[in-house]
């Protein structure tokens, strides 16, 4: 039996590593909370499930979707960007359904990279950029992001000719794992670089709904002129509405973009379950959408501010996240690695939390919690933290 170099070559997925562990030590009989995965602890809400009883009965919803989406998911979408973002689309050529973000995420370097062409990834970032990269055959260049820079790339520091080789750049406001919004003029420059190096951003915009601050609410690059002819926006059901386990997102960008993806990816999946669709695109403008984006924000900064209280009495460094579910903390100054870490507190307390070198080698000294566990067992995480601490003190 032969295996592809892509799957020799590449490591075992981050998150499926922490569950294996995660698994063994509840075998063992560990009582283990997790605030690892970026999994919403809440259900669907109650409104969406509603819509979906209709939609699963409807025959016409039972048989192939189209590959671009639907008509009335695309208009959906339309009127939903342009009052949530001022952004005014063309449904018939300029948005397209995806099978969740990470559908868009692994495939669209596959669409603009051929074997050894470069591509501009964040460092620390969502480690399917650079998987993906890397399944194209793609060289990923990492760019740091640093906390002194607000984690966002700096522009200038990137090397004029490796940006003239790249073809693509993945961004990432709001940032996971970094919690780090980015403001208009942040996107500016970002269309300028990308228009000077010709290359196509793909700006993963997964968390767009979840920020705590209104002067924090996300944009959309789609808004700064240009961008639809340079990048790609890719958005995400799953964190707005609960729905992670539906699979369904959607992508913006010029008719040619959109066109180039289509035409790889109509050979690669048959889209996105037309009743899934219909639910997500009434979602979208139902009435009870603002309340529950509204509950789910109280929801989330309660929790944040409960966590950053226990943090900041533990003498933890961090920035008081802005938007997305994770705290991106500094390790202790007594430990080296951050996977030692996440190790110690796993073995010593059964508290699962995501070593920050997994998602770039920016992230050594840094770890990940994610909010998205009941109140109940993040407080008791909490706690267990704190014994972790207190017996190393
Ligand atoms: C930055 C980022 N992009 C994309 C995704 C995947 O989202 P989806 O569930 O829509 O595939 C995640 C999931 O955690 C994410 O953190």
């Amino acid at each position: 039996m032969k295996f592809s170099r892509r799957v020799i070559d590449t490591p075992p997925y981050l998150f499926h590593l922490i569950d294996e562990k995660r698994k063994a030590a509840q075998e063992k009989g560990v009582d283990v909370i997790s605030l690892s995965i970026g999994d919403p602890d809440q259900p669907t809400p109650d409104f969406v499930l509603s819509i979906m009883e209709e939609e699963i009965r409807d025959p016409r919803n039972h048989v192939y979707p189209s590959y671009k989406g639907e008509p009335d998911f695309c208009e959906a979408v339309a009127a939903w960007f342009d009052k949530r973002f001022g952004v005014q689309l063309d449904p018939r050529t300029e948005i397209m359904a995806v099978i969740g973000a990470k559908d868009a995420v692994s495939h669209l370097p596959l669409v603009f990279l051929d074997p050894g062409d470069c591509a501009l990834v964040t460092d620390p970032g969502y480690p399917v950029y650079e998987a993906a990269v890397r399944f194209a055959g793609g060289h990923p260049v990492r760019i740091p992001l640093l906390e002194e820079n607000r984690f966002l790339p700096d522009l200038e520091s990137i090397d004029p000719q490796t940006a003239d080789k790249a073809h693509i750049m993945f961004v990432n406001y709001p940032n996971n794992p970094t919690a780090a919004v980015a403001d208009r003029s942040f996107f500016e420059k970002l269309v300028a670089f990308a228009l000077k190096h010709d290359l196509v951003i793909l700006a993963d915009n997964a968390y767009s709904e979840v920020y705590f601050a209104q002067e924090d609410r996300p944009i959309s690059i789609m808004k700064i002129p240009g961008a639809k002819e340079t990048a790609l926006e890719i958005h995400s059901f799953s964190k707005t509405f609960n729905m992670t386990g539906w699979r369904i997102g959607f992508i913006t960008g010029s008719k040619e973009l959109i066109n180039a993806v289509l035409t790889f990816k109509s050979n690669i999946d048959s889209g996105v379950f037309m009743a899934v669709q219909r639910t997500a695109a009434r979602a979208l403008s139902h009435p009870e959408a603002e309340r529950f984006n509204q509950q789910r924000t109280d929801l989330f900064r309660n929790r944040r501010d409960r966590i950053a209280k226990v943090l900041s009495g533990l003498g933890f460094k961090f920035q008081l996240p802005r938007a997305s579910y994770y705290f991106w903390v500094r390790i202790p100054p007594s430990y080296a690695s951050s996977v030692k870490f996440c190790a110690d507190l796993l073995e010593h307390q059964g508290l699962v939390v995501t070593p920050g070198v997994g998602y770039g080698p920016s992230g050594e000294s840094f770890f990940r919690i994610s909010m998205t566990a009941p109140d109940q067992r993040i407080d008791e995480g909490m706690e267990r933290l704190t014994t972790f601490m207190k017996d190393r003190q």
